[in-house]
C-alpha cells in the first residue's frame, strides 16, 4: 500500500510530498520528494509497538538546513573528490567545494537538496515509487546533462530495494548512494556501539587526516577494519589507531570481496545486528565499496520525536564506488560514457 501526504512547501513554492510504502508484514517506510530522503522506517517489533530504525527530522525546514544527509539520496558523487578537481577526456573540471577544500556528496546543492519528480509504479504487495531528476551540464561543476531515476521498492520480504539508473549527454563521473543512518534499537536509543557488524571486505582504502583516500588499497588483516567476522562497533572505535583518529571514528571505505564489474544483481555484502540479535539489517549490492560511517559528527542534533542525536547514534552503510576514484585510476572506474546506461542496486533487508 502507498499513501501520499504533503510534507510542506519549499521557499520557492514547490510542494514536497511524503510517500509511505507499507507491506503486509507491517513494515512501513516514509520517503520524501526532497532529496529522496528515507525519513522513517518502522518495523513491528511487538504486537503493538513499532521501532523506527533510521535517524531523521520532523520538519521540512530541518531537511533544508541539514548538513548530515540524513536518509538522503546522494549524487552526483558520493563521498569526497579531492579539491573538487578531476580530469576527464583531457578536460579539467572544478566542482563545488563544501568540505574544507574538498567536494563531499556532490556539492552543497547535490541530489540530497534537489526536488525529485515522483510517481507510483506499483501499489501492490511490493509497493514501489519512481523518483526522477534532471541535472544540467555544469550542475555543481560536473560535466554533462544527466537524467537520473531511482526506484524504491519495499518487498513483501521486508527488503527495501533501491535501484539507480542514469544516462548522460557526455562523459561524466557518477557515484550515487543512499545515506541512511541506522539504529536497529530505534532512532532514539542512543549509541550503536553495541551493534555487531559484518562486512565481506578483505581490503580497505586508508584515508588522510581529511578523509580523502591516500590511494592505497590495503589488507584489513590485523587492523580495526576486519569486519569479516561479526564484530561489535565498539571494538574498532576503541582501538588506538591513526586511521580511526583521522575519521573521528569509522568513516572508511571497505572494498567488497564479491564485487564483479557490471553485475546487475545485488550480492550479500554486509550486515548489522542488535546486541541481542533480535533485529538484523542485511545489505546487498552490486557496488564495489561500502563507506562505514558511525555518525561521528553529530552533536546535540534535534531529531524526530524529540530525539537528540549524538556521535555514534547511527551507522551508515553507504554502498558506493571508492571515494575520489576520478583521481585514482587504479580504483574501479566511475566514468559514465555518453549514452551509456548506468545501473546499480542496493537492497537493505530487515529481519526481526
Ligand atoms: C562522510 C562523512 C560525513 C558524512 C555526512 C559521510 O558519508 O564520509 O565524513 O561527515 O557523510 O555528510
Amino acid at each position: 500500500m502507498i499513501t501520499q501526504t504533503p510534507f510542506g512547501t519549499m521557499p520557492n513554492g514547490h510542494k514536497i510530498t511524503q510517500f509511505t510504502l507499507t507491506n503486509a508484514q507491517g513494515v512501513s517506510i516514509e520517503i520524501l520528494t526532497l532529496g529522496g530522503v528515507i525519513r522513517r522506517w518502522l518495523i513491528p517489533t511487538t504486537e503493538d509497538t513499532a521501532t523506527d530504525i533510521v535517524l531523521g527530522y520532523d520538519t521540512l525546514e530541518e531537511y533544508i538546513h541539514d548538513d548530515s544527509s540524513l536518509g538522503a539520496l546522494i549524487g552526483r558523487y558520493a563521498n569526497r573528490i579531492a579539491k573538487g578537481q578531476f580530469t576527464l577526456d583531457g578536460t579539467d573540471y572544478q566542482t563545488d567545494i563544501n568540505l574544507g577544500e574538498h567536494c563531499l556528496h556532490g556539492g552543497s546543492q547535490g541530489f540530497s537538496k534537489q526536488i525529485w519528480d515522483s510517481s507510483i509504479l506499483s501499489d501492490s504487495e511490493n509497493p514501489s515509487i519512481l523518483l526522477e531528476l534532471q541535472s544540467r551540464d555544469g550542475d555543481q561543476g560536473f560535466p554533462g546533462d544527466i537524467h537520473v531515476k531511482v526506484i524504491y521498492t519495499l518487498t513483501e520480504h521486508n527488503k527495501l530495494k533501491i535501484e539507480y539508473f542514469a544516462n548522460a549527454s557526455k562523459s561524466t563521473v557518477f557515484n550515487p548512494t543512499n545515506h541512511s543512518y541506522f539504529n536497529l534499537e530505534g532512532h532514539k536509543h542512543g549509541s550503536v556501539e553495541d551493534h555487531q557488524i559484518q562486512v565481506l571486505a578483505s581490503q580497505y582504502t586508508p584515508i588522510d587526516n581529511q578523509g580523502v583516500p591516500t590511494g592505497e588499497i590495503v589488507t584489513v588483516d590485523e587492523t580495526p577494519f576486519d569486519f569479516r567476522p561479526l564484530t561489535s562497533i565498539h571494538q574498532p572505535l576503541s582501538a588506538p589507531n591513526e586511521q580511526i583518529q583521522f575519521g573521528n571514528g569509522l568513516d572508511h571505505n571497505l572494498c567488497l570481496d564479491y564485487y564483479s564489474n557490471k553485475a546487475r544483481v545485488a550480492t550479500y555484502a554486509a550486515q548489522a545486528q542488535t546486541q541481542d540479535g533480535k533485529v538484523t539489517l542485511k545489505v546487498y549490492t552490486n557496488m564495489p565499496g561500502i563507506q562505514i560511517f558511525t555518525a561521528n559528527h553529530l552533536r546535540d542534533k534535534k531529531g524526530k520525536d524529540n530525539a537528540l542525536y549524538q556521535a555514534r547514534h547511527g551507522v551508515c552503510f553507504e554502498t558506493q564506488f571508492y571515494a575520489d576514484s576520478p583521481n585514482k585510476p587504479h580504483f574501479p572506474s566511475t566514468k559514465l560514457e555518453a549514452d551509456e546506461e548506468f545501473y546499480s542496486i542496493t537492497e537493505y533487508e530487515v529481519l526481526f
